[in-house]
Formats: C-alpha cells, sequence, structure tokens
C-alpha cells in the first residue's frame, strides 16, 4: 500500500510517501517566518501552511517519480500540536482521501516521532524505550508492541528544546537555538558553570527544565555584559551538559526499569551531538543498545506519518471525515 503521510502540527509543512518498504519521499519546508519573533507565531504557522502544503505534496510525488493517483492511503497529524496548522494538514488530507475515494488515518504526532526510528532501523522490533525530545515534547515511552505505547514520563513545565530555544533568545543566538548553542558549547567547558540539574522525586522519570531556564537567566543578569560575551561557549556548554545529564540518567533508568536492553531517540533535539554521545556511552555501560534516526528524521517529518499510517492501515484502522484536531492530544 502506498501511504502519503501530512505533517502540519507545529512549523514544518511536510509530506512523505512510504510504501511499507521504501521512504519514496520525504519533503520538508520548514517555515523561516517565525526566526524573526524568537519562536513559533501560531497565526502565522496556519497561513504558511495553506501556502506551502500543495506544493510540497507536489514536490513529494515528483520525488517519488508517482502521481496523485498512485497513492493508495492517506495519514495525516490529528494532534498533538497548534490547532489550526493540523486544520490545514486535515481538511487537505481529507479533500484528497474524498476526491481519490481512498482510506484516510489519524497519527498522533509522537507515534510519528517513533516511527522515525523504524525507518532509520527496518529491523527495529518492540520492546524498547524511546525518547522523544523536541521543542513541544519531552517524553520516555516504553513500547511494548507496536500500537501499544505507556508514557513513563514527560516534562511538567518546559519542552527540552523549548528551554534549548529560550537559552538561545536570552544568549541572542536567534531561533532555534539548539543548533547554535551546540556549535558554541564546542568550544566551551562544560563544568565551568554548575547549573542546576532538575531530577525530581527518586523513581519519578519526568522532567522539569523552567529552573534550569532560570539558573541560566540568573547567571546572565549577574554578570557584566562583556562577561557574558566571553563567557559565552561555557553557558552554553553548562547549560547544554545540565540538559543532555538528566535526558540520558532518566532514559537510561527508564530503561532499566523496564528491563528492555535497547532504546531509542527522536524529535529535534536528540540531533544534538553531545546527547547522542553520553547516550551511546551510558548505554554501552549498562550493556544496552542505543539507536537514533538521521538529523533529517528525527526533526517533524510527513515520512514519520506516512510510516506509522502504513502501520494504522494494516492494523485495519480507518478514520473517517469528522477526523477533527486534538491539540493535547496524548500517547496512551
Ligand atoms: O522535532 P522538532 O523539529 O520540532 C518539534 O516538534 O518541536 O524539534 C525542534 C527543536 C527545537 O527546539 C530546536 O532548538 C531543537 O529541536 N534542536 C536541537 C538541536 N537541533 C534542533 N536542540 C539541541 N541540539 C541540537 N543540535
Ligand atoms: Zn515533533
Amino acid at each position: 500500500m502506498i501511504v502519503l503521510g501530512l505533517e502540519t502540527s507545529c512549523d514544518d509543512t511536510s509530506a512523505g510517501i512510504y510504501d511499507g518498504r521504501d521512504l519514496l519521499a520525504n519533503v520538508v519546508s520548514t517555515q523561516l517566518v517565525h526566526r524573526q519573533f524568537g519562536g513559533v507565531v501560531p497565526e502565522l504557522a496556519s497561513r504558511a501552511h495553506i501556502q506551502l502544503v500543495l506544493p510540497v505534496i507536489q514536490e513529494s510525488l515528483r520525488e517519488a517519480g508517482l502521481s496523485v493517483s498512485d497513492i493508495e492511503g492517506l495519514a495525516v497529524t490529528y494532534g498533538p500540536g497548534l490547532a489550526g496548522s493540523l486544520l490545514v494538514g486535515l481538511s487537505v488530507a481529507k479533500g484528497l482521501a474524498l476526491a481519490l475515494n481512498i482510506p484516510l488515518t489519524g497519527i498522533n504526532h509522537l507515534e510519528g516521532h517513533i516511527w522515525s526510528n523504524r525507518l532509520a532501523h527496518p529491523d527495529l522490533e518492540p520492546p524498547f524505550v524511546v525518547l522523544i525530545a523536541s521543542g513541544g515534547h519531552t517524553q520516555i515511552v516504553f513500547v511494548r508492541q507496536w500500537g501499544q505505547y505507556t508514557v513513563m514520563g514527560r516534562t511538567r513545565d518546559d519542552a527540552s528544546g523549548e528551554a534549548f530555544d529560550k537559552v538561545g533568545k536570552l544568549l541572542e543566538l536567534g531561533y532555534p537555538g539548539g543548533p547554535a548553542i551546540e556549535k558554541l558549547a564546542r568550544s566551551g567547558d562544560a563544568c565551568a558553570i554548575a547549573f542546576p540539574r532538575a531530577f525530581l522525586e527518586e523513581g519519578s522519570f519526568d522532567f522539569s527544565f523552567s529552573g534550569l531556564k532560570t539558573a541560566v537567566l540568573n547567571w546572565v543578569r549577574n554578570a557584566d555584559a562583556e562577561t557574558v560575551q566571553s563567557r559565552l561557549p561555557d553557558i552554553a556548554a553548562s547549560f547544554q551538559e545540565a540538559v543532555v545529564d538528566v535526558l540520558v540518567e532518566k532514559t537510561i533508568a527508564a530503561a532499566r526499569y523496564s528491563g528492555v536492553s535497547r532504546l531509542v531517540m527522536a524529535g529535534g533535539v536528540a540531533v544534538n551531538g553531545r546527547l547522542r554521545n553520553r547516550m551511546a556511552e551510558r548505554g554501552a555501560e549498562e550493556g544496552m543498545d542505543v539507536l537514533w534516526p538521521t538529523p533529517q528524521l528525527c526533526t517533524d517529518n510527513g515520512g514519520m506519518i506516512a510510516a506509522a499510517g502504513h502501520a494504522s492501515f494494516a492494523r485495519g484502522d480507518r478514520s473517517d471525515l469528522m477526523l477533527s484536531p486534538v491539540p493535547s492530544l496524548n500517547l496512551s
């Protein structure tokens, strides 16, 4: 079955095509309009999705060498995400499904992130634990079987990527902050500043990053402008290390608790080289396999929605044309 997956939950407009074996196309248009505001502006995101969604679908068909009549199923993200942005993808998906007389399935965006690992590692089978770390989400999920998910922990305030973005904005590094902070951190000392790590209650797999963000803000406020400029690499490296420490230790603890020997990562923060290295090191110490997808599959993309959609159709799931956006949709 050839499935077209549409992803418009945040600021990436994307279409991917998956046939159950190969990812035939994965076209992502990242909206640049938000950069000047230092974060995603929901109303502008919806408008940009409207402008980009049809060209992105056409480009995915061209990349796959297919015509629209070759598509046999439509998968679309229906949550979690921005209501107006989700609505654009849903409206287009419903219109296409109706016009082509093909089935439609609504996909949870977080399930898509989990499937990005299957696209990157076709032999990947549950059980495993996955860390989903992005601008909108930070969760640890136990995957018992495909389609059977248990959220073990989630952030109680900011997402890890959001913390990178807010600290990036504070340090005037532009948006998104993650890549710029990683780059600066390479020439800094990760032990230079003792920023706090919120491990929360004993045994908790939840996260909290707002205290860390405030600690960086206070450090910057208490230093003069010259010191801040000269210590930017140390601030970036020390902040990044604090985020990575908590993400790594909680994910390893969750995998140990679940009795699995495999853990995977997804979401934009999983592109971070320091996180990858530390997770791989700690995983090796614990005798666990650690996997992650390519950077393009880590960040939001339609390919992961097409892959999750393919599995959803195989399970016999179908959505009707009443499918609506669910901005705060949960995974389990
Ligand atoms: O998955 P994604 O594209 O979109 C969301 O669903 O949010 O993730 C974007 C997030 C942003 O917060 C960005 O700062 C972060 O991922 N990010 C990174 C890196 N690359 C992207 N964070 C840390 N290090 C990176 N190299
Ligand atoms: Zn995402």
